[in-house]
């Protein structure tokens, strides 16, 4: 039996196709002169607090939080892995939540607070998770490094651990998390060195259990 061959689509046809089935829709179009409108701010003065300082930069409007934080504020701890929310390599802290901030536009972000892996702690006074990872050798290259801690001290805020003065010291808040359900909340983030064995290790210590 023979299968019929459909006929050549060239390049015109398929643009009038496409262009009629916006038209089919009813949405208005915009004219050049609508999408160029004065009206639209393309730019835009953003105040927040970043790392406990006020900052307050103007930016174009599309410019995003990850963006904002490497290019005009120079804070390059926060990675830029794949920019399409798929890695977890930009995690930042606003206001006590982790967000991927590649996902995120500067200027949705008047008012908040903003934590990156430099405002957790610094050589000398490392954040308790940061200890951890140090300690577990939870990092190869490092890159995925600052987000997967800034989304695990994110994550003892969700189970309600709390942070603690020091890695293994008295941890005695109630604890309601298994290993699995760790692992689960650290899957956004994603190593390419696979260090995810240590990594768990590192946040299971911080949060008070052996994984
Ligand atoms: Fe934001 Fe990958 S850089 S999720
Ligand atoms: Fe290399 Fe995670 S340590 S990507």
């Amino acid at each position: 039996m023979s299968v019929p061959i459909p006929p050549a689509i060239n390049r015109r046809e398929v643009i009038a196709g496409a262009t009629a089935g916006v038209a089919a829709t009813g949405l208005p179009s915009l004219s050049p002169a609508q999408a160029a409108s004065p009206e639209m701010p393309s730019s835009i003065t953003v105040s927040f607090t970043v790392n406990g300082e006020a900052r307050r930069i103007a930016l174009d409007t599309r410019v995003t939080l990850l963006d904002a934080l490497r290019e005009h504020l120079h804070l390059t701890g926060t990675k830029k892995g794949c920019d399409h929310g798929h890695c977890g390599a930009c995690t930042v802290i606003v206001n006590g939540t982790r967000i991927n901030a590649c996902l995120s536009l500067a200027a949705m972000h008047e008012g908040d607070g903003v934590t990156t892996i430099e405002g957790l702690g610094h050589p000398g006074a490392l954040h308790p998770m940061q200890a951890a990872f140090l300690a577990h050798d939870a990092f190869q290259c490092g890159y995925c490094t600052p987000g997967q801690i800034c989304s695990a001290v994110a994550v003892l805020g969700e189970i309600g651990a709390g942070v603690p003065s020091h890695v293994t010291g008295d941890l005695t808040a109630p604890m309601t998390l298994d290993t699995a359900e760790l692992r689960e909340r650290m899957s956004g983030n994603i190593c390419r060195c696979g260090a995810y064995a240590n990594i768990a290790e590192a946040v299971a210590t911080v949060a008070g259990r052996t994984p």
